[in-house]
């Protein structure tokens, strides 16, 4: 499987440190010193599924495609604008595609997870070209009263066109805890007379430094595993594109790695954490940038609620 173009969206609005010091209890040398983030980009009057469609079709016009030439769609999104239709079946009308489309949702490793489910349908012949869409709207997930989270999440989709070609893929790895423990949102639990348990709807909950230790252990044991698993060393690797949860994770475990700096792309800066369009978003700006070159070796890693996690290393083919 190779990928065969990139393309990302942002809404509009920035929300700077400064902009929530206004109204909770922080300060934008705590967020900058704890996390890395100085600004992020949350939605206003944008729906996902706008954000999905120009990431969608900037993928597609990375890729010289257009969307017709399309035969899978993969959404992932951990709270899409509508939980049926799915994202993924109402984008599919959006940039005018006619092929089947399902969500996926493995939290902020659903990119990692949507691209080894393309690999399948082209190792398969089921498709040929699949468009993978990551589109979250994590500032609506969020306590707005809660500084310890809701400072750390931004919006925002990144997609990337792929098809079964030889070259690209080399491993991937995922994997899942089912454990709701440290990380869960629950929802509306609905108003029917016959259930006798409810859960309370509750706005997204994090043990930030419970999932810290996870992140970071489990970024580093993925990306060697994986590395692994695809017969390259990780002085092989060219560049390391990791969630954009926290510069302070993204640097221990550069560190534990014992790798430059300068193989670490980052956007938390001005990003925050955008679940699952982390990495996508990463990948098309460094692409968009040229910062890619033919024969680049990526490894990709990214950890979320589950608590679940997804690598992968590919050579990039794209000239
Ligand atoms: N501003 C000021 N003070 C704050 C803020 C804030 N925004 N948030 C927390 N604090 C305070 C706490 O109340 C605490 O005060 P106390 O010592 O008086 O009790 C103090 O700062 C330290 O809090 P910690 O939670 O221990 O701070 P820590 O250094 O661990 O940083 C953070 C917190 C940034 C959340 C860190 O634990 C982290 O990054 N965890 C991983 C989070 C993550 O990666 N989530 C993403 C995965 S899931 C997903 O992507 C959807």
């Amino acid at each position: 499987m190779r990928i065969l173009g990139t393309g990302s969206a942002l809404p509009a609005h920035t929300l700077t440190n400064d902009d929530l010091s206004k109204f909770l209890d922080t300060s934008d040398e705590w967020i900058r010193t704890h996390t890395g983030i100085r600004s992020r980009q949350v939605i206003t009057d944008e729906t996902l599924l706008q954000l999905a469609a120009r990431a969608a079709n900037a993928a597609l016009e990375n890729a010289g495609l257009v969307a017709a030439d399309i035969d899978y769609i993969l959404a992932s999104s951990v709270l899409p604008d509508t939980i049926t239709p799915s994202l993924g079946c109402l984008l599919q009308a959006e940039i005018g595609a006619d092929c089947p489309a399902l969500d996926v949702n493995a939290a902020c490793a659903g990119f990692l997870y949507a691209l080894d489910l393309a690999d399948a349908l082209t190792v398969s012949g089921k498709a040929q070209r699949v468009l993978v869409v990551c589109a979250e709207g994590m500032t609506r997930m969020v306590d707005w009263t809660d500084r310890s989270t809701c400072v750390l999440f931004g919006d925002g989709a990144g997609a990337a066109v792929v098809d079964g070609g030889e070259g690209g893929l080399m491993a991937t790895l995922l994997t899942s805890q089912g454990d709701a423990t440290h990380l869960n949102m629950y929802p509306d639990p609905g108003n029917s007379p016959f259930a006798t348990c409810r859960v309370p709807a509750r706005a997204l909950h994090m043990d930030g430094p419970e999932i810290y230790k996870f992140a970071v252990s489990h970024s580093v044991s993925d990306l060697r595993a994986v590395c692994e698993k695809a017969g390259v060393s990780l002085n092989d690797i060219d560049h390391f594109l990791l969630h954009q949860a926290n510069r302070r994770i993204i640097d221990a475990a550069r560190a534990r790695l014992k790798q430059p700096i300068e193989k670490f792309p980052m956007n938390v800066e001005v990003r925050g954490n955008t679940s699952s369009a982390s990495v996508p978003i990463l990948l098309d700006e460094v692409n968009r940038a040229g910062r890619l070159h033919a024969g680049d070796k990526l490894a990709m890693s990214a950890f979320g609620a589950g608590l679940t996690t997804g690598a992968c290393v590919l050579t990039w083919t794209k000239e």
